[in-house]
């Protein structure tokens, strides 16, 4: 079509093809008529019809035609789309262009904080952000996967605190105590993960433990020995569980960053702002101006030092963007982290640039998510209330599935083992379906059924696939030209889905959509689904029909494996 346009003196631009909002009247269409009118001050049914008549004689079309006021309506023939497809199969990545320029990109998507558990809100950033660092990989771009766990500041303070006060006596805790400290912690992973939500409580009710515990984490920050010490054993105990559980969902950080690895980068950031005039003291504190005269909203300055010489989570997630511009000079810069914390963003992102830590055109990007709620539209919670740790929302969700495979004739392992992918799957695709930044409600029914828009849908319907393979025996080697035969409504409708793969990756790349993926793998799941109810696949008699659909359902489990690795669920070869 672009071609077209410029053999009747038009731009290329105009040449812009899009799937047919009217699938009735044809497959596809090209709007750029009515977009050239304006332009070239002309009626758009001219336009359309000039090229029309430029498009003459090409085989590939079934259907090319103008309709007023200067659309373009179109459709291929099966035959071209059927070698469309089979060419598609012989391609590395089925045609998806790699990028010309590959970028760097850093996906910041853990977030976990340590002598946490990592409870349900840490589910969507590990998820969208597994799935949004494996889309950009498909294209080539290098992306580095980091946990960001939050290991420094109020927790920390809080902790300390609470074990001075139960174990006052631990070395630790003497000022004067300048020899080696023990090497094995004074708690276990499960006190740690007691003390933490106790001393926050206690803390909100009472202002001197409050005050004790931000002399603490100053302390610290300014490098106190016994409270290093500790912190170091809070870590190591925590990030042995943290590892564990990600590696139990399924998400793989390339680097497992820690807040505290930016704190050696704050004096020298802080000395530049100074320096350069950007940061400046307001009420006692360090604040850098982000306000900008468009702004309609209020836009408060970026805090870097509080009044008594503190940092804040501002001033390390400056400092972390420092940090990574040293390391990986990256393109890009990702968050994955909740919406409400957008605003905070958009300082700390000003701030970067103003304060020149990033280069004018490195992308700072926030991908805001929403909330996952119960039923009652509140954020997910336990029966009584509590907040729920993630291993026991996934517990829940394998367990659903396994019920449902009770009466299935296989070992019990087996059954556990498939549980748990389709558990998994149904879980990352019930959240990844969603546009990220909107709320969702988690409904275990819907998310685990075999039908419909879920997860499991999309494996059972792989499944089905691999199982029609696996009854045919050898398979024939893979159709290489469209045979010359009559194709049914289904099948087109799987060749036009199928073909659109490529498109839809460069959406879900554009966009940094994993739900963009998800539409894809469903409408693929219905039309592989309405094909395999329309044909005889395994006793079609003719040998060209056979082969060719054979060929075409392999593309269609390939994409799919591709599609689903995208999100980062697998599938088992039967459930
Ligand atoms: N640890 C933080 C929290 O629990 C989230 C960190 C998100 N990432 C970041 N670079 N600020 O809220």
């Amino acid at each position: 079509m672009g071609d077209a346009f410029v053999a009747c003196g038009y731009e290329r631009r105009y040449g812009v093809v899009s799937v047919s909002n009217r699938p009735d009247l044809c497959q596809y269409q090209c709007n750029g008529a009515m977009a050239a009118a304006k332009q070239y001050h002309k009626a758009p049914i001219v336009i359309a019809n000039e090229v029309l008549a430029a498009l003459e004689g090409r085989e590939m079309l079934a259907i090319c035609e103008a309709v007023a006021p200067g659309f373009i309506n179109l459709s291929v023939t099966t035959e071209f789309l059927a070698d469309y497809v089979l060419a598609m199969g012989r391609e590395e990545r089925f045609g998806v262009e790699q990028a010309e320029n590959p970028q760097t990109v850093v996906i910041d998507y853990g977030g976990a904080n340590v002598a946490k558990p990592l409870h349900v809100g840490h589910m969507r950033p590990a998820v969208i952000g597994e799935s949004v660092k494996r889309i950009l990989r498909y294209v080539g771009h290098k992306v580095i996967g980091d946990a960001h766990l939050g290991d420094w500041g109020t927790p920390i303070g809080l902790i300390i605190t609470e074990l001075k006060v139960r174990q006052p006596d631990l070395v630790y805790f003497d000022p004067d105590y300048t020899g080696e400290y023990p090497k094995e912690p004074p708690f276990t992973v499960s006190e740690l993960e007691e003390i933490y939500p106790y001393a926050s409580k206690w803390s909100k009710e009472h202002d001197d433990y409050r005050e004790e515990s931000r002399k603490a984490i100053l302390e610290l920050q300014q490098g106190r020995r016994g409270y290093m010490a500790l912190w170091e054993h809070i870590m190591r105990v925590s990030m042995e569980d943290l590892k564990k559980n990600y590696d139990n969902l399924g998400t793989e950080f390339d680097i497992w960053g820690k807040e505290s690895d930016a704190q050696k980068y704050i004096p020298d950031m802080i000395r530049d702002m100074k320096e350069n005039g950007y940061a400046y003291i307001s009420e006692g504190a360090l604040v850098v101006d982000v306000k900008e005269e468009t702004d309609t909203k209020e836009m408060p300055p970026c805090m870097i030092l509080k009044s008594d010489g503190a940092t804040l989570y501002n001033t390390t997630d400056l400092a972390t963007i420092v940090e990574r511009m040293t390391k990986y000079d990256p393109d890009r810069i990702i968050y994955i982290v909740d919406k409400r914390q957008s605003l905070y963003f958009e300082q700390i992102f000003r701030c970067a640039k103003k304060t020149k830590i990033v280069k004018p055109e490195t992308e700072l990007i926030h991908i805001g998510f929403g909330t996952m709620t119960g039923k009652d539209s509140k954020p997910f919670k336990t029966r009584d209330g509590g907040v729920m740790k993630l291993s026991m929302l996934i517990d829940q969700i394998v367990e659903k599935v396994r019920s449902k495979m009770a009466d299935r004739d296989m070992s019990d392992e087996e059954k556990d083992t498939i549980a748990k992918k389709v558990g998994l799957a149904a879980l990352k695709y019930g959240d990844l379906s969603n546009q990220a930044t909107k709320d969702y409600i988690f409904d275990m029914e819907r998310f685990t059924s075999f039908e419909g828009n879920t997860g499991p849908y999309i494996l059972y319907t792989m499944v089905r696939i691999k199982s029609i393979l696996a009854k045919l025996g050898e398979l024939p080697e893979a159709a290489v030209s469209a045979g010359d035969y009559e194709r049914g409504a289904e099948e087109t409708g799987l060749l036009l889905t199928i073909a659109r793969f490529a498109d839809m990756v460069e959406k879900a790349v554009a966009e940094l959509a994993p739900h963009k993926v998800c539409q894809y793998l469903y409408e693929l799941a219905d039309n592989v689904n309405g094909f395999y109810h329309a044909n005889k696949i395994v006793g079609e008699a003719d040998e060209t029909k056979r082969r060719e659909w054979i060929t075409i359902l392999r593309i269609a489990l390939a994409i799919f494996a591709d599609g689903i690795a995208m999100l980062a669920f697998e599938a088992p070869d039967r459930m």
